[in-house]
């Protein structure tokens, strides 16, 4: 992750201005540099596109997409694809989540793991599936995922 200062995020928005701005595509922008949107960066994109913090703040929390805190070192999407869901899908959320003691898309400290809602990527012949840290474990059954689990979760 990149260092999360008002000088970086200056120099990434160096082209940015409120003539030529697009919200999301700045927000997308700062997200994708440092894995997360600061109420630093919500406050600087205010100032940047003249317009007001709760603008930039409501828009930025209407999107799923975006996150407010560091992202975990282990990002485990669940596929919540119809595929997915018909072999067990929930089973394998609920078996993993029960081991990591916490809800889906809230983030465990340490070891530092969430797991979060994803959406079907058209390789449902690998269902039911996972992405950790975006690569793919697919044909999962419950005790495989809890095994999955135990395991990332000794290794942090
Ligand atoms: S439904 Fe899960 S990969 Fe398609």
């Amino acid at each position: 992750m990149n260092n999360y200062d008002k000088n970086n995020i200056l120099n990434l928005l160096d082209s940015v201005s409120p003539d030529n701005a697009d919200l999301l595509e700045t927000l997308h922008i700062i997200q994708e540099h440092f894995g997360y949107l600061s109420k630093e960066a919500l406050e600087i994109v205010s100032e940047l596109l003249s317009l007001s913090v709760a603008h930039v703040y409501g828009t930025a929390t209407y999107y799923a997409d975006f996150r407010f805190v560091p992202p975990p070192e282990t990002i485990i999407g669940w596929c919540s694809g119809p595929a997915c869901l018909l072999k067990n899908g929930v089973g394998i959320r609920d078996a993993m989540l029960a081991v990591f003691g916490t809800e889906l898309g809230e983030q465990l400290d340490n070891p530092s793991v969430e797991v979060c809602m994803a959406q079907c990527n058209g390789t449902c012949e690998q269902a039911p599936q996972i992405w950790v840290n975006n690569k793919v474990v697919g044909k999962l059954t419950a005790a495989k995922a809890i095994e999955l689990a135990r395991s990332i979760k000794e290794d942090i």
